[in-house]
């Protein structure tokens, strides 16, 4: 029989990830020897503490010193970067494997966000694969799915849940009528959130994997234009009078085309509670893609956690066991275009605006006649007063109009003497 093919690999970075990627190797090389025709062989691992007590037990001979000696080392062929961050060491890690015709695998949607065009340039160049499936929703597979599966489609849009921290705290201030705040101390509490979770709840984590997957779906360079809203600003009441007006508050990414131009976005949404999205709850993810002849697909799943992520991780060096050199970005570098970006401000929303306000006369048709003024209909208004009588909140839920106009609403608002909390404005369904 002729004898089974095998590829080396480094590891780096041995924290939450790299740990857990290690164990598996491990325990699954048989299986995946079997599969790929090709045995995967950890033959070197790093992070930055050799002294740190680790869940696993590494030979010494396997341990480097310097982690950048991976890209050097003849007897290396795949390095699996799970360092993280768009700088520093993954930075330099992933560009000298790749000058150095080393296969790059990686979890890391910053870097790639940030420096993917570069590097795929240099893996192309120097015939190596470099392969990202970890760093867009976990174990979603969705970036095979875009290069593989999907190959014969022409996608027009690309949206969906994208990060399963900030969908977990949406969807339990929801079922468990708590604060945001609260929420957070629990997620934390159970693995959820990071300790650091600001980029999950600013929204710049979305941005990272949106950009990604608009390059994939329109064959583009990756395009920095994106408008980008976190959940920061949510809170308790908004999910309340979402669900009396049948609504649940999603953070959406959303990229499209239209008329050859992109349109990239990150915002909470308010989704009809009997869609399809609205039921994505919890640390779930779910991509959305409209093509041609497809139609529409949908794939969701967890999006983040060791599991998931080891999941999307095996999937790429399995990829690289089998053998061919793929383009990273699915088509040549030779081919992918530059977009033109529209901005957010010329797309139409219907919008819920909600305003906090003295609770005394003129107020109300003070603020209409800012909407009249601006040309945005109003399709529905609430008026709330507070129990204490003085102050009161102004729900208006308006016609489609252009964001333009909802944004200069909320300008010439938010200085009036009778406004009492900056104002809010939440578009509502994926137009
Ligand atoms: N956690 C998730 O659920 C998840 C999901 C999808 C994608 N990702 C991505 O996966 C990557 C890894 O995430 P993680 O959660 O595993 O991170 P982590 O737990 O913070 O682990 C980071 C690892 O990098 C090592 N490291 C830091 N600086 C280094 C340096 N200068 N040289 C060598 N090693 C260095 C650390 O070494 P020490 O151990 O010695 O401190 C640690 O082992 C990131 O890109 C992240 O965005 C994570």
């Amino acid at each position: 029989m002729k004898k089974i093919k095998k590829l080396n690999i480094a590891i780096i970075g041995l924290g939450t990830i790299g740990t857990y990627l290690y164990k598996y190797l491990q325990t699954n090389k048989s299986i995946l020897s079997k599969k790929n025709n090709c045995e995967p062989i950890v033959n070197y691992v790093s992070a930055k503490n050799k002294k740190k007590k680790r869940t696993i037990k590494i030979d010494k001979k396997k341990w480097l010193n310097n982690y950048l000696d991976a890209t050097k080392l003849e007897n290396v062929d795949i390095i699996v970067e799970l360092i993280g961050g768009a700088e520093g060491p993954a930075k330099k890690l992933v560009f000298n494997a790749l000058r150095n015709k080393k296969h790059v695998v990686t979890a890391n949607k910053a870097l790639i966000a940030k420096y993917g065009d570069q590097l795929s340039k240099i893996a192309e160049n120097n015939n190596v694969n470099l392969e990202f499936e970890a760093a867009v929703c976990g174990g979603v597979p969705i970036i095979r799915s875009l290069k593989e599966g999907l190959i014969a489609n022409k996608i027009n849009k690309v949206y969906g849940i994208f990060n399963g921290t900030s969908n977990y705290i949406l969807s339990t201030m929801d079922k468990n009528n708590e604060s945001f705040k609260d929420v957070l101390i629990n997620a934390k509490r159970l693995g959820y959130a990071e300790s650091n979770p600001q980029s999950d709840l600013n929204g710049d984590d979305v941005a990272a994997k949106l950009k990604i997957l608009s390059s994939l779906c329109f064959n583009s360079f990756i395009d920095n234009n994106i408008h980008v809203e976190g959940i920061n600003n949510i809170d308790k009441t908004d999910i309340d009078n979402a669900n009396k007006l049948g609504f649940k508050i999603k953070l959406l990414g959303v990229s499209e085309i239209i008329k050859n131009k992109i349109y990239q976005r990150v915002h909470p949404t308010l989704i009809k509670k009997t869609s399809y999205i609205a039921s994505i709850d919890g640390v779930l993810n779910a991509v959305i893609i409209d093509g041609k002849p497809v139609g529409q697909n949908i794939i969701q799943g967890e999006g983040a956690g060791p599991e998931p992520t080891t999941s999307a991780l095996i999937s790429d060096i399995s990829s690289i066991l089998r053998g061919n050199i793929k383009f990273p970005f699915s088509i040549s570098n030779k081919e992918r275009k530059n977009l033109n970006y529209k901005s957010i401000s010329e797309k139409s929303f219907s919008a819920y605006l909600r305003f906090e306000v003295v609770d005394k006369p003129g107020v109300l048709s003070n603020i209409t006649k800012i909407f009249s003024k601006n040309k945005v209909s109003i399709k529905r208004l609430i008026q709330n007063p507070y129990k204490s009588k003085k102050f009161a909140s102004i729900i208006i839920i308006t016609h489609i109009s252009k964001n333009k106009f909802l944004d200069k609403i909320i300008k010439q608002t938010i200085r009036k003497p009778y406004i009492v909390k900056k104002p809010k404005l939440i578009r509502i369904g994926i137009n």
